[in-house]
């Protein structure tokens, strides 16, 4: 099948944490490239639902067609006939997250038209085939299979390890604090040891560079590691929120019951939250992902640095919800 449509970057996980910074930052970027640069200026950005407000957000930037497909629906026909040349893949770390984005990537590879390829994988410690965390065993296997000259010799990527997202640690605790703010706010991380969050936001950044570049290939076959700016402890993270609401407040380290309820609600399995809460203790509890130990690639850095600060995270989750 041949394709007549012009050449896009196609974004799966357009709507989540790192694939709408992802789309954001490629709308601005192709924007600014000179019109006699020969390089894909279209994005598609998929969605399970167009309706949902981000989606909606993401349809009005320039350059973007928003694109109502199930990634399971995605083949290597469709991505022919979209004329997709470059793409970024962050998929859910839900159980069927080693099924869901294998498949793609086995499209990706059957379609022979995929120039580039940008991968989110996770913290670069929990990359171990023995790992306690089942996300980090899925990712070590995704990995793997790009490695494979299979798919090396077909595909050129770039994998991007990120460290632990802010927004996925804080704002459930501060979600829930805001419904009752009498109780102590439950945090899952450990009151002395460093962490090094970094924002989605900023993970973005760094994909939507790479997948902009006229010339990306000094990152082909590359494997990066994003940390955040500054490590931070659960009692820095308590003396920023005390700072923005003015007053002291009770707080419970190390707690997991919160984490635990979205886990619940989200309906995983019970052997899910027991693999997450060996991986906690192992890492986030031992500052294990403090920046001396998971520095920021100086790739990372000379392509888009992350600067997002732990406290500017903080203001915007408390952001008009507060009336001390
Ligand atoms: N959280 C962390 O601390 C952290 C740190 C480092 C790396 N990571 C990695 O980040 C990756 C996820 O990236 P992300 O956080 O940017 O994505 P995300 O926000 O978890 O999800 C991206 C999108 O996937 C779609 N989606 C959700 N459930 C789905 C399902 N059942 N089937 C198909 N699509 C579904 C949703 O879009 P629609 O509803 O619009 O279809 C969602 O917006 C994971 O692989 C994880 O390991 C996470």
């Amino acid at each position: 099948m041949s394709s007549s449509s012009a050449p896009c970057i196609l974004v799966i996980g357009a709507t989540g944490n790192t694939g709408s910074s992802v789309v954001k930052y490629l709308s601005d970027l192709i924007t600014l490239l000179p019109s006699t640069i020969d390089q894909p200026r279209h994005i598609i950005a998929l969605t399970r639902n167009a309706k949902k407000p981000t989606a909606i957000e993401l349809s009005k930037l320039d350059h973007v067609e928003v694109q109502e497909l199930d990634l399971s629906s995605v083949d290597s026909s469709w991505l022919i006939a979209k004329n997709v040349v470059r793409v970024y893949v962050a998929t859910p770390n839900q159980t069927s997250q080693f099924v869901d984005e294998s498949q793609f990537l086995l499209v990706c590879k059957e379609a022979k038209t995929i120039q580039y390829l940008v991968k989110l994988s996770t913290n670069p410690h929990f990359i171990a085939v023995d790992h306690p965390i089942y996300y980090g065993r899925i990712h070590w296997a995704l990995e793997r299979m790009l490695e494979e000259k299979e798919f090396k010799e077909q595909v050129n990527w770039t994998i991007l390890r990120a460290n632990v997202f802010a927004t996925g640690i804080l704002s459930p605790s501060i979600e829930m604090w805001k419904k009752d703010k009498n109780k102590p706010m439950a945090l899952l991380l450990d009151e002395h040891s460093p962490l090094a969050l970094v924002h989605p936001a900023d993970v973005g950044a760094v994909a939507a560079k790479l997948l902009s570049l006229t010339d990306p290939s000094p990152h082909f076959h590359k494997t990066y590691t994003i940390s955040g700016p500054e490590d931070v402890t659960g009692k820095d993270i308590v003396s920023y929120v005390e700072e923005i609401v003015q007053k002291k407040i009770d707080v419970e380290y190390k707690n997991e019951k919160v984490f635990k309820t979205v886990m619940e609600s989200d309906k995983y399995p019970d052997n899910v939250w027991k693999s997450m809460e060996k991986g906690h203790k192992k890492n986030l509890w031992t500052g294990q992902s403090r920046l001396a130990n998971t520095k920021t690639s100086d790739e990372v850095v000379r392509l888009a640095a992350p600067h997002s600060t732990v406290k500017q995270t903080i203001q915007h989750a408390l952001q008009g919800y507060l009336s001390f």
